[in-house]
């Protein structure tokens, strides 16, 4: 798998989610479809399995947390979903990271790539201090969690795409940037993202995949602002 743009299908039932998925329907190339805990938690495997059939290349976004043994038992069940991407909290440790592997890891050798959440975006470094009493520089825990990862055998992290460029020389430039908090540059506004990037901008900044919901779900032609994402982010590579 290359670059490519992640659509973060946002949705609460199947039915909103196969109306949209149905516009696409004449696309010869699949959107890679991102199903998050809200979707997951209301439709269960049964649409991961039909978002499959449909031929969409599939992250299921569940950001796994638990003990290792926990982790493990969910991850062999998962596998069984055939997705290409899955993730897992690293604060979860470097243990409960390899038990993950293990559980994800198929009789044949073969798995989906697994990436992990390092501090949430939606943490700041007073919340970091105040809730969780780590009081390191953020940036810095930031790197750390995804070398934690990486010496883990992960495949990636999940990071802000102004994050990306410094995974890359902490981890080596194969280990995987998966980057949400996207928009256009006159696109609609930012939403509940603080810090964003056009989509041209985070493949300079060396994203790998880029996560994108509301300026795709949210528009009257969501294929167009799919294009629109692709040109932009994969052109930037060229
Ligand atoms: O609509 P929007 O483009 O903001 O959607 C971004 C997607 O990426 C959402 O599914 C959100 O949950 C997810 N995400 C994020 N920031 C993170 C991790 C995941 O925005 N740090």
């Amino acid at each position: 798998m290359g670059k490519d743009v992640i659509i973060a299908c946002d949705f609460s039932s199947a039915e909103q989610t196969f109306a949209f998925l149905d516009r696409f329907s004449g696309e010869s190339r699949k959107p890679f479809v991102k199903i998050g805990m809200e979707l997951y938690y209301a439709e269960g495997p049964a649409i991961v399995r039909e978002i499959k059939r449909r031929g969409h290349p599939i992250f299921l976004d569940l950001k796994l947390h638990d003990i290792p043994n926990t982790v493990k038992k969910t991850m062999a069940v998962l596998r069984d979903l055939d997705v290409d991407i899955t993730n897992l909290h690293a604060a979860g440790t470097r243990a409960m990271m390899e038990a993950a592997l293990e559980g994800l890891t198929r009789p044949d050798g073969t798995r989906p790539l697994l990436i992990a959440v390092t501090q949430l975006t939606s943490t700041d470094q007073a919340a970091m201090e105040r809730d969780l009493l780590i009081e390191k520089p953020l940036d810095q825990v930031v790197m750390h969690y995804a070398d934690t990862a990486r010496l883990a055998g992960l495949d990636g992290v999940v990071c802000s795409p102004l994050e990306a460029a410094r995974v890359h020389e902490v981890c080596g430039k194969n280990f995987l940037t998966v980057t949400p908090g996207v928009r256009f540059a006159d696109g609609m506004g930012k939403d509940d993202q603080k810090r964003v990037m056009t989509p041209a901008d985070a493949g300079k900044a060396g994203s790998d995949y880029i996560v994108v919901g509301r300026p795709i779900t949210g528009t009257e032609d969501p294929v167009a602002a799919w294009k629109r994402c692709l040109r932009e982010f994969l052109g930037s590579a060229e």
